[in-house]
């Protein structure tokens, strides 16, 4: 059962990130708007900042409360777009519910969109266009890549349809050449799927959703579920289960997580070099 060590390849990635940060003279910087107090978004961005700063990143935070309008939110964005000294900004997710999410990403300079969530990166990423691609499942592809996980014409079961994870997933993957299935939590037979499956990537917010009598021997499974189940974190794969069967497994925590903030980190080095 080995195990796909996000951590490992993140702390690499981050590694090589910080020698061509020291080489640039323009210091980087990256933004994150957060909005309201979810535990979860500030344990996220408190990640984003200690990576950013490991690498030699200047780090900038603008908090907003959870009453702000959307007026005011766009209002910050166009000012980050502007300041030339920021070079990749992202709004954290989820914002409030009377705030429109999709209006909120698509005022972002898409040369500026650090998370690859603007409509124009990711047309170009189902196009197959270089781009800045969403952080989550440009880590999970570069993690199968790492351990050498071919995927050309594997079946690959993507749990999960979020336009940040489970959509640009199972692009990325159609795009490398292997037969996608796109099913969600509420698929008929979930199953009957993934039981096919020789890749499965489990991203439906579900805690413990994926069971060894889902999966078949020798399966691998790459997990960007996390959530608090009393004191621990868990993913969406019953990971003492499944070990058991996985030729491959991500764990939960260090598996998915490392990669999307090294991934993140990593776009904010691109956005500094490239024109997107
Ligand atoms: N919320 C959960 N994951 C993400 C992410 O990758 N980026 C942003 N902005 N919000 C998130």
């Amino acid at each position: 059962m080995p195990i796909l060590d996000g951590r490992a390849l993140a702390d690499k990635i981050l590694n090589s990130v910080k020698r061509k940060v020291a080489r640039i003279k323009k210091p980087l910087t990256l933004a994150v708007i957060l909005v309201g107090k979810s535990p979860a978004s500030v344990a996220y961005v408190r990640m984003k900042k200690k990576s950013a700063e490991k690498v030699g990143i200047k780090f900038q935070k603008i908090d907003f409360p959870e009453t702000i309008s959307e007026k005011k939110l766009l209002a910050e964005i166009d000012k980050l777009n502007r300041d030339k000294k920021i070079t990749g900004f992202i709004v954290q997710l989820p914002l409030p519910k009377k705030i429109n999410e999709l209006k909120i990403i698509s005022a972002i300079d898409p040369a500026k969109d650090v998370d690859g969530f603007h409509p124009l990166n990711f047309g170009k990423g189902f196009l197959n266009m270089p781009a800045l691609l969403p952080a989550t499942p440009a880590g999970m592809m570069r993690l199968l890549d790492e351990y050498k996980i071919d995927l050309v014409g594997k079946e690959v079961v993507v749990i999960g349809r979020s336009n940040i994870v489970g959509k640009p997933m199972a692009v990325l993957l159609i795009n490398r050449g292997a037969t996608v299935t796109v099913c969600n939590r509420r698929t008929k037979d979930l199953a009957g799927h993934t039981k096919k499956a020789d890749i499965i990537i489990a991203a439906a917010g579900v805690p413990n959703l994926v069971k060894a009598g889902m999966v078949k021997k020798g399966v691998v499974v790459v997990d960007a579920g996390c959530a608090k189940v009393g004191d621990k974190l868990v993913g969406d794969v019953d990971f003492q289960q499944v070990k058991k069967k996985a030729s491959f497994i991500t764990p939960v925590p260090g598996g998915v997580g490392p990669m999307t903030v090294a991934t993140l980190i990593e776009n904010t080095l691109l956005a500094s070099e490239k024109n997107f």
